[in-house]
């Protein structure tokens, strides 16, 4: 069949679907790379830097039941979450990766020509799902410090609007969004849904009021502050109602074993992660300040594990090639609201080091 003749077929509206840019692995960048895959410092998709718990390795290597279908109704894993969260487990919902439980949530409430609020520039998932649903999205830009412009969500609200979206901390800024302003789009009515991905960096959070607003949803991961990424597990805490509609639309197995072993094991182990956390923050606070120095860059400061960063002289996309071609990983973008600018992850300290020296030699290059 010719492509053209698959395009009758498909969705018309997926015609020209962009997808996610996701970030490369070591494996698949080493082939063009000077640097072997263990060399490589991968800054550019807000991983953990440390690792998971070594506990969750021990029970890895351990286990037994691969061949038993994990628990669908997730009851262990919803009351090790209450323990956590502080939340009921009625409330609660995992899946894999928070980035499931978003494509969930648009499917439970948007339909064709449905109109999505989403406080651009944001985390890029968030328009890939509201499109995947044939959704609109209603782009309400932040403000110069990329912080939420609130009275512009209200004023973007009408008939059509299904959900807003908003992430706090907020990637790729690291921006956080205050609580007052989080109450005053609640108030609306709207269904909200409030990403706390990079909450264990920050400790702000809206749980104690999951339950009290009937149209509050929060989302978490065990991505960033647990090193899971590569298990894809996350998890939502909603209203009771909603929580039962999103269970009976998940896919069954959504969170695998290996993902139940290694929470169950990290869970016990928060005091060792919580302690990488910390030194992540104080990391991400020297990167901030040796890339302050850099007169070339404006980054702007950050709540996550990340740091947004304007380049002044030079184009982002090169830059983040040069980088690439020494073995650095950053993420790049270039589009309205993000002109021109690169996010680095926080790494190890040694690996920021690295990071900030090569750098000041790009910028003596550039200079040259
Ligand atoms: C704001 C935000 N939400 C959700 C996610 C997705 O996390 P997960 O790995 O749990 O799918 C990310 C990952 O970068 C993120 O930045």
């Amino acid at each position: 069949m010719t492509e053209e003749g698959i395009e009758k077929l498909i969705r018309s509206e997926l015609i020209g679907f962009g997808g996610y840019a996701a970030s490369k692995s070591a494996e698949t960048l080493k082939s063009n790379l000077e640097a072997e895959a263990e060399d490589i410092i991968k800054l550019d998709a807000n991983e953990n830097p440390y690792g998971c718990s070594p506990r969750v390795n021990r029970a890895l290597a351990e286990y037994k039941n691969i061949n038993i279908y994990p628990d669908a109704g997730q009851q262990e894993l919803r009351e090790q979450l209450q323990k956590y969260t502080g939340v009921l487990a009625q409330h609660i919902v995992a899946s894999a990766g928070s980035d499931q439980l978003i494509d969930l949530i648009m499917r439970l409430f948007v339909s064709p020509a449905d109109e999505v609020i989403n406080c651009i520039p944001t985390f890029a998932m968030f328009d890939f799902f509201i499109k995947l649903c044939s959704g609109k999205a209603i782009n309400v830009p932040r403000d110069e410090q990329h912080n939420v412009d609130v009275t512009a969500v209200k004023k973007a609200i009408n008939k059509k609007t299904k959900l807003i979206f908003l992430a706090t901390p907020n990637n790729p800024t690291g921006t956080i969004t205050p609580r007052e302003d989080i109450i005053e789009i609640l108030d609306t009515g709207i269904p909200t849904v409030v990403d706390e991905a990079y909450y264990e960096f920050t400790g702000e959070t809206m749980a104690p009021l999951v339950g009290k607003y009937k149209n509050l949803m929060l989302l978490r991961t065990f991505s960033k502050w647990a090193g899971l990424a590569g298990l894809r597990v996350g998890y939502g805490m909603f209203p009771v109602e909603i929580a039962d509609y999103i269970l009976k639309i998940k896919e069954p197995y959504c969170v695998n074993a290996a993902a139940l072993a290694a929470v169950r094991e990290t869970l016990q182990d928060t005091d060792y992660l919580m302690a990488n956390v910390k030194n992540i923050i104080g990391e991400r606070e020297r990167l901030f300040s040796g890339l302050q120095l850099i007169e070339w860059l404006k980054p702007y400061p950050s709540q996550a594990n990340f740091i947004l960063c304007c380049i002044l002289k030079g184009k982002a996309r090169q830059l983040q090639q040069s980088l690439q071609a020494r073995g650095i990983l950053v993420r790049y973008f270039d589009q309205p609201l993000l002109e021109n600018c690169i996010r680095i992850s926080v790494g190890k300290p040694e690996q920021n080091d690295i990071l900030l020296e090569t750098l000041k030699i790009i910028g003596e290059e550039l200079n040259d």
